[in-house]
C-alpha cells in the first residue's frame, strides 16, 4: 500500500527520538497503520550532529517552510517548538497546503490552537497534539475519545516533568534546585528555556489545551494566573513533609457557575493522593467526568522517547486517515462557550 511519507521539522531531543524509533520500530507502526511509514525529509538547525540513524537518503532542508512544501512530504511533524518564528511559519505552511500536521507544540497551541485548528479543519486535514501534554500519557485522546460521552467539570495534575522531578529530588535527597535543574536539563526534560518550566509558563500552555478540549471553549493562556517553583526551598518540602504534604506544582482549570477558573501554583497535597505519590518525571492527570467520575491518567510526563510514543500514535492515525477534529466546531457544540477568568486562590 501507498508509503505514508513523513517529513520532521526539529530534531532536538523528541525528533532525534522520532527517528530512531521509526528506524527500529518502522515494521510495528507500519504494521499498526497497515502502510509503510517513511522519512523523507528533514529539517534542522544542525545538520551534521549524529542522531543515531542513517540521514543519507532523507531530503535536508535548511528553511522548514521548504520541507512542508516539498513534494515527497506528505505529513509534517513539528518539533521546533516555540510559539512564533520557524515552529508557526511551517505549521501554517502545512496546513495551508492541506498536509496534516503532528507536533508537540504546546506554547503555539496555548496561542494559536484554536485558530489552528479551524485552518486544519476548513483545509479537511488533520492537526494532531498527543505530545504537546503530559509527554507519553494518552491524555488529548482519553479527553477528545474516550470521554466524549461526558461532562468534565475540572480537569488538574502535575503537567511538567521538569519542575517534578526538581521537587523530588530536593525532597528526597536535599538537594538544591539548581542542581536539579541541571539534572533534568541533561535528561532532555527542560525546555530549550527552562524558565518555561521552573516559573510555571509551560504548566500554563499544557493546562490552556486540556481545559479548552475538556471545556469545548478557548482558554487564553496569558490570562492564567501563574506561579512556579523557583522560589521553594528545602525548608518548605520539609514543613509540609511534616504536616503530610508534599508540594507539587498543579495545573488546575475548573467549570464554575461564571466561567471557568484556572490556575498554575505550587500546592500542598496529601501525601495519601496519586498526584503526590507521582514523584520524578513523572506527570499526573485527573479528570473528572460526570458519567465516569475521576480517572487519574500517571506515566512519563518529559524525555524523548516518552514523548515520541505520543508523535508516532499520531503518525498512525494521520496514516489511517483517522484524527478526531480538535477543538473546532465538534468539540465547541458539547458545551456553551464560557469565559476564561482569573480567580486567585
Ligand atoms: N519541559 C517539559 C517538561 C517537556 O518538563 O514537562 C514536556 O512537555
Amino acid at each position: 500500500s501507498t508509503p505514508l511519507r513523513l517529513g520532521i521539522a526539529g530534531l532536538g531531543t523528541v525528533g532525534s527520538s522520532v527517528l530512531r524509533l521509526l528506524a527500529g520500530n518502522r515494521s510495528t507502526a507500519s504494521t499498526r497503520a497497515g502502510r509503510p511509514i517513511v522519512v523523507t525529509a528533514v529539517s534542522a538547525r544542525d545538520r551534521t550532529r549524529d542522531r543515531g540513524v542513517d540521514l543519507s537518503e532523507v531530503a535536508f532542508h535548511a528553511d522548514p517552510v521548504d520541507l512542508a512544501r516539498d513534494p515527497n512530504v506528505d505529513v509534517v511533524v513539528e518539533l521546533i517548538g516555540g510559539a512564533s518564528g520557524a515552529a508557526e511559519a511551517v505549521v501554517r505552511a502545512a496546513l495551508d497546503l492541506g498536509k496534516p500536521v503532528v507536533t508537540a507544540n504546546k506554547a503555539l497551541l496555548a496561542r494559536h490552537g484554536v485558530e489552528l485548528a479551524r485552518l486544519a479543519e476548513d483545509r479537511g486535514v488533520a492537526l494532531a497534539f498527543e505530545a504537546a501534554v503530559a509527554g507519553g500519557i494518552p491524555v488529548i485522546k482519553t479527553l477528545k475519545e474516550s470521554l466524549a460521552g461526558n461532562r468534565i467539570s475540572r480537569v488538574y495534575g502535575i503537567l511538567n516533568g521538569t519542575c517534578n522531578y526538581i521537587l523530588t529530588r530536593m525532597e528526597r535527597e536535599s538537594l538544591t534546585f539548581d542542581v536539579c535543574l541541571r539534572d533534568a536539563q541533561a535528561l532532555g526534560y527542560a525546555e530549550a528555556d527552562p524558565t518555561f518550566d521552573v516559573e510555571g509558563y509551560d504548566t500554563a500552555h499544557k493546562l490552556s489545551i486540556l481545559a479548552s478540549l475538556a471545556f469545548g471553549t478557548e482558554i487564553d493562556a496569558d490570562a492564567i494566573y501563574v506561579e512556579g517553583i523557583s522560589s521553594i526551598t528545602l525548608a518548605d518540602i520539609l514543613a509540609a513533609d511534616e504536616l503530610g504534604y508534599r508540594i507539587k506544582l498543579l495545573g488546575i482549570a475548573r467549570l464554575t457557575e461564571t466561567g471557568v477558573e484556572a490556575r498554575v501554583h505550587p500546592t500542598m497535597v496529601p501525601k495519601s493522593s496519586a498526584v503526590a505519590r507521582t514523584d520524578g518525571v513523572l506527570n499526573a492527570v485527573a479528570l473528572d467526568g460526570d458519567a465516569v467520575g475521576e480517572i487519574v491518567l500517571v506515566g512519563p510526563g518529559a524525555g524523548g522517547n516518552a514523548t515520541a510514543s505520543s508523535v508516532i500514535a499520531d503518525v498512525v492515525d494521520v496514516a489511517r486517515g483517522g484524527v478526531i477534529p480538535a477543538f473546532g466546531r465538534p468539540t465547541a457544540q458539547l458545551e456553551p462557550y464560557v469565559r476564561a477568568e482569573i480567580q486567585t486562590h
